[in-house]
């Protein structure tokens, strides 16, 4: 039997919420849905507060511009040789969250194929970053499609 002691262990090592059941098996402890949790609140904590590829390319290949319906606005700079990316920037002025989806896409998209990063979406974006509150779904959404117009300005350029 598991003592108080390791119970308290087990809370704070993987900070579980006190108010979520956890199974007790045997010796072992099954909450692999509270891990992932944590996996992904630090994952989007990280890329808020430490994103990627921020900044304004001065010579882009493509750009794009959108301001969202919340007055939102993302930019999207792309250096590409032939069918590859091989820079992405953005930048933003948006909320931590956007700016976490920012930093995703660009990580999603550098080095891909143009044909495969056009089809990034709003989805795939959420998916990377663990997941999104509802009401911040848009954020995502504004990301996907600001680089969809930074790439197909370069393919029009091209
Ligand atoms: S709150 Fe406006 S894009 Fe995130």
């Amino acid at each position: 039997m598991l003592g108080f002691d390791f119970y308290i262990y087990y809370l704070t090592k993987y900070r579980v919420n006190l108010i979520r059941p956890v199974t007790i098996s045997g010796s072992m402890i099954l909450d692999n849905d509270a891990e992932l949790k944590r996996k992904n609140t630090e994952k989007f904590i990280k890329e808020s507060y430490d994103p990627q590829n921020v900044g304004r390319m001065s010579d882009p290949d493509g750009f794009g511009e959108i301001t969202g319906s919340c007055g939102d606005t993302m930019e999207f700079y792309v250096k590409a040789k032939g069918n590859i990316i091989e820079d992405v920037q953005f930048y933003t002025d948006g909320c931590g969250t956007t700016i976490a989806c920012g930093s995703i896409t660009t990580q999603m998209a550098k080095g891909k194929d143009i044909g495969q990063a056009i089809e990034i979406s709003d989805q795939d974006v959420i998916k990377e970053l663990g997941d999104l509150p509802e009401d911040h779904h848009h954020c995502a959404k504004l990301s996907a499609d600001t680089l969809k117009k930074a790439l197909t300005n370069y393919l029009t350029k091209k």
